[in-house]
C-alpha cells in the first residue's frame, strides 16, 4: 500500500512559474492531450482555395458579415451564393496541402477547410477544440460563429466550445501560410512553407472539474525530492481533493487544492534517473473526483560546469544529429507515429544519445518517443535568420510560441536545451530581442539548458574566435559552421583552431555538406557522396581537437525540402545535406559519422571502466 504523505500547500513562490502561473496572455493549453478522453476531427475535410481571401472581405477589403465561414446553402434557385464547400476539393487532416494537391505544391495563402460533425449535446461536460498545430495563421468558426484566430505553425491552441455545440455542426477554418516579414519566421527560411492543418484536431471532452495542467520535476539543488503541482479548471471551489501516485516508487499523496484551483507536492523517493543509457520513465497517476489522467515522467538533472555538460552529475557528450519535421520518403510534413519512428531509428542506428529537432517545436509524439528511446532533445522555435527584432509584436509572437513550446513539453525529461533562436545577425535589437526572451525562458523553467545555434563566428589566419555577445546570456553555444562547403576545401578544416571568449559548452550544432544519394566520383568533386564523406572526415578531425566541445549535431538526419534549392538534376528543391536520401537510402557520411560516434561511445566506455577499475590513488 503505497506510503500516503500527509501533504501542506507550500508558499507559491516565483520560481512556481514553470507552474503554468505564467499563462502567455491568454489561456495555457490543456496539459497531456493523449491522455485525454477525446473525439477525433481527423479525416477528409472539404477545402476550398482562395487566394484573395475572398471568403473573409468583400471588394472594398472590407470583412463581409456572411464569409465563407457561414457556409450558406442556396435556398431558392435566386439566390447568388458563389462559393460551396460540398463541391469543392478535399485536403486530409492532418497534412499539408503542398504535398496532397499538385496545384497546391507552391501554394502560399488561404484555403477554407471545413469539417461537419455530429454531436450528442445531451452532456454537460466541458468541451474544448484543440488543434496540435495549424500553420501558420488561422481564424476558428463554429457553425458561422467567430472562435478566435492563432499565430504560430508549430504549437498547440484551444477554444472552449462547451454550450456551442449542436447535434449537426460544421467546423470551419481559414488557414493562412503567407510568409509576413514580421512573422516568426520572417519571410525567408530554407525549409518548405507547408501549409494547413498539419497536426491532429481533437474535441476534448472533460468533467466540470478537470485537470488542466500538472508538472512533475527534481526540485532544484535535491537528488531525491520531487516537486510538483496540479492545476484544476472548471468549477473549482477551494479543497478539491486530488492524488498523485507513483506506483513504482510506492508513493501516493494527497492534495487538497487551493482558492486559484493549485495544489502542490513534494514527494521524497529513491528515484532512478533518466539518462540515454538508461531511459527511466515512472507512470503517474494524477485523479481527482470526476477526472484522472496518466503520464510517463522521468527525472533528471543538466547543467553545464566550465565548458562541458553534465547529466545526472555525469560528464555527457553529445552525439547528434539535427532533424527537420520532413516525412520519410517524400511524404511532405511529418504526420504519423510511424514517420517520427522511422526518423528517430535512423538516428539511433547512426549512434546518437541526443537530437536536434529543428527549427521549430515537433509533434508531441515525435519528443515522447525521443526521450522514450534515450534521445536527449534540444527543441527550438523559429526566430531564424533575419526576423523584425525592432517589432514589438514579433517579440509578442516570438515569446508566446517559446511559452507554448514550454508549456507542452515542461513534463518531457528528455528535453535538455530550449534553443531561442538559430543563425541571427549580430545586431543591436537582435541582442536586446533574445536577451528578452532568454530571461522569460530562465524564468518560466530554470531546469533545463537555455541555447541558441549562432552563425560562424569570425575567422582568419586559421583560427575562428567564438565571441557573439549573446554567448554571454545562453548556457550552451550552439555554432553553425560549414567549412568545406560555404568555404575552405575540406582539407583545410583539419588546420582550423578554435578558440572560446567564454567558459561554456560550445555544441556544433551544425555542420555538413551536400550530395546527391546514388551519385559517385572523386572526393574533390561537390555533390558526389564521397565529396560528403569528406567533408565529414574533415570536420570530424577539426573538431576531435576543441576541448570545450560538449557535443555536435551535424546538418542534417534527411533531405528536405525547401524551395531556395533550385539546382535541376541534383537539388530539385530538397536541401542536398542529408545523410539519409528522402527515400530512405543511407549516404557514405552516414557511415563516417556513425563510425565517429561508435569510437567516441567505446572511448567513453574505455574511460569509465579505466576509472572504476583503476581505485583513484591518493592526491
Ligand atoms: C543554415 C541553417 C539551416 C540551413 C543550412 C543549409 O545553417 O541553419 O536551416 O538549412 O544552413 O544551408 O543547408
Amino acid at each position: 500500500m503505497p506510503k500516503l504523505i500527509t501533504v501542506f500547500l507550500i508558499a507559491i513562490l516565483p520560481h512556481w512559474s514553470l507552474f503554468g502561473k505564467v499563462e502567455a496572455g491568454g489561456e495555457t493549453t490543456l496539459q497531456n492531450i493523449g491522455s485525454r478522453q477525446k473525439i477525433s476531427l481527423d479525416g477528409l475535410w472539404q477545402a476550398i482555395i482562395d487566394p484573395l481571401e475572398n471568403g473573409l472581405y468583400n471588394h472594398s477589403l472590407q470583412e463581409r458579415t456572411n464569409g465563407y465561414f457561414k457556409n450558406q446553402k442556396m435556398e431558392s434557385p435566386r439566390d447568388l451564393i458563389e462559393y460551396d464547400f460540398d463541391n469543392s476539393y478535399q485536403l486530409n487532416v492532418p497534412g499539408d496541402w503542398n504535398t496532397q494537391m499538385e496545384k497546391l505544391y507552391l501554394y502560399e495563402g488561404t484555403i477554407w477547410y471545413k469539417r461537419s460533425f455530429k454531436y450528442r449535446t445531451g452532456d454537460k461536460k466541458k468541451v474544448l477544440l484543440y488543434f496540435e498545430g495549424v500553420n501558420y495563421r488561422c481564424k476558428v468558426y463554429l457553425n458561422g460563429e467567430y472562435l478566435g484566430d492563432h499565430v504560430g505553425g508549430f504549437t498547440p491552441f484551444q477554444f472552449d466550445v462547451s454550450g456551442k455545440l449542436k447535434e449537426d455542426n460544421f467546423l470551419i477554418l481559414k488557414v493562412d501560410n503567407t510568409r509576413r516579414r514580421d512573422g516568426v519566421p520572417t519571410v525567408n527560411f530554407d525549409w518548405w512553407n507547408y501549409g494547413g492543418i498539419t497536426r491532429s484536431a481533437w474535441l476534448v471532452e472533460l468533467p466540470g472539474t478537470y485537470i488542466h495542467d500538472y508538472s512533475l520535476r527534481l526540485k532544484k539543488g535535491s537528488k531525491n525530492i520531487i516537486e510538483g503541482m496540479v492545476a484544476l479548471k472548471g468549477n473549482t471551489p477551494p479543497g478539491q481533493e486530488v492524488e498523485v501516485r507513483i506506483d513504482e516508487l510506492n508513493q501516493a499523496v494527497s492534495l487538497r487544492s487551493g482558492k486559484d484551483g493549485f495544489a502542490y507536492f513534494e514527494i521524497a523517493a529513491d528515484i532512478s534517473y533518466w539518462s540515454p543509457g538508461n531511459p527511466k520513465l515512472y507512470q503517474v497517476a494524477i485523479s481527482t473526483g470526476e477526472d484522472s489522467i496518466s503520464d510517463h515522467v522521468g527525472f533528471k538533472t543538466i547543467e553545464t560546469r566550465g565548458s562541458q555538460v553534465y547529466l545526472n552529475d555525469a560528464p555527457v557528450f553529445l552525439r547528434g544529429i539535427s532533424i527537420h519535421e520532413e516525412a520519410p520518403f517524400g511524404a511532405g510534413r511529418v504526420t504519423s507515429k510511424e514517420q517520427c519512428r522511422t526518423l528517430l531509428r535512423w538516428a539511433k542506428e547512426l549512434g546518437c544519445n541526443y537530437i536536434r529537432l529543428a527549427h521549430y517545436p515537433h509533434n508531441e509524439f515525435m519528443v515522447r518517443e525521443a526521450e522514450r528511446l534515450g534521445l536527449l532533445i534540444w527543441s527550438e522555435i523559429p526566430v531564424y535568420w533575419t526576423i523584425s527584432y525592432e517589432n514589438p509584436g514579433t517579440y509578442e509572437n516570438a515569446e508566446s510560441q517559446l511559452l507554448a513550446m514550454i508549456h507542452r513539453d515542461k513534463n518531457r525529461v528528455g528535453i535538455g536545451l530550449w534553443s531561442v533562436a538559430n543563425e541571427t545577425p549580430m545586431t543591436a535589437d537582435r541582442l536586446k530581442f533574445l536577451k528578452k526572451l532568454i530571461r522569460t525562458a530562465r524564468t518560466t523553467d530554470d531546469s533545463r539548458l537555455i541555447t541558441a545555434a549562432l552563425n560562424s563566428q569570425r575567422g582568419g589566419n586559421g583560427e575562428i574566435v567564438i565571441d557573439d555577445p549573446l554567448g554571454e546570456y545562453i548556457d550552451v553555444i550552439g555554432i553553425n559552421t560549414y567549412c568545406g562547403w560555404y568555404g575552405k576545401r575540406p582539407a583545410q578544416c583539419r588546420d582550423i583552431v578554435w578558440k572560446n571568449t567564454y567558459d561554456k559548452p560550445m555544441i556544433v550544432s551544425e555542420m555538413g555538406a551536400g550530395a546527391l544519394q546514388g551519385l559517385h566520383g572523386g572526393k574533390d568533386e561537390r555533390w558526389t557522396e564521397e565529396y560528403q564523406a569528406e567533408v565529414y572526415r574533415c570536420n570530424l578531425d577539426m573538431i576531435k581537437k576543441i576541448d570545450f566541445l560538449g557535443g555536435l549535431s551535424p546538418w542534417i538526419l534527411m533531405d528536405f525540402r525547401s524551395p531556395r534549392r533550385n539546382l535541376g538534376r541534383i537539388q530539385n528543391h530538397f536541401n542536398r545535406k542529408g545523410l539519409v536520401s528522402e527515400n530512405g537510402i543511407k549516404k557514405e557520411a552516414f557511415y563516417v559519422l556513425k563510425d565517429f560516434y561508435k569510437e567516441l561511445e567505446d572511448a567513453g566506455k574505455q574511460k569509465k571502466m579505466e576509472k572504476e577499475n583503476y581505485p583513484k590513488t591518493g592526491g
